[in-house]
């Protein structure tokens, strides 16, 4: 952590009550780390608000592994983009259906741009896109 500064914040009594409970239910040790959670949390999303930002995303499938020609035109996919894919991995939760998780690296308009196309594959029945800044936010 680099310099710490404090600060005061002033709270109504009932928020600041229902966030007491809620950053205890989550395990919070401290308001302090809870609040600076929050605050990276929002600088992280607003920075990936930006298409040229690097950024880090998590893309979380759930598939059939049957659908004709899924699996080829995901591996395809990941192989056309090996600059952005930088990981994959494969659970398989029942019979049929397939998780995986590919985590892309690059700007945010280019991952999102295959991500979709991933997500778009007959047979994706569920895709999200999880995106993090990959600049420095904070300590
Ligand atoms: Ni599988």
């Amino acid at each position: 952590m680099g310099q710490v500064e404090r600060i005061g914040v002033s709270l109504e009594k009932e928020l600041l009550a229902k966030f007491d409970k809620l950053i205890a239910k989550q395990g919070y040790q401290s308001r302090s780390e809870a609040i600076r959670d929050l605050v990276r949390q929002q600088i992280s999303d607003k920075q990936v608000e930006d298409p040229k930002a690097e950024a880090v995303a998590a893309v979380i499938l759930v598939y059939d592994h049957h659908a004709t020609k899924l699996m080829e035109k995901l591996t395809s996919l990941q192989h056309s983009h090996l600059l952005q894919t930088i990981s994959a991995m494969h659970i398989h939760l029942n019979e049929h259906d397939c998780l995986e998780v590919v985590v892309l690296r690059g700007r945010v308009g280019e991952i999102k741009k295959t991500a979709e196309n991933i997500i778009s594959i007959k047979g994706v029945k569920l895709g999200r896109i999880n995106f993090v800044a990959a600049g420095k936010t904070s300590d």
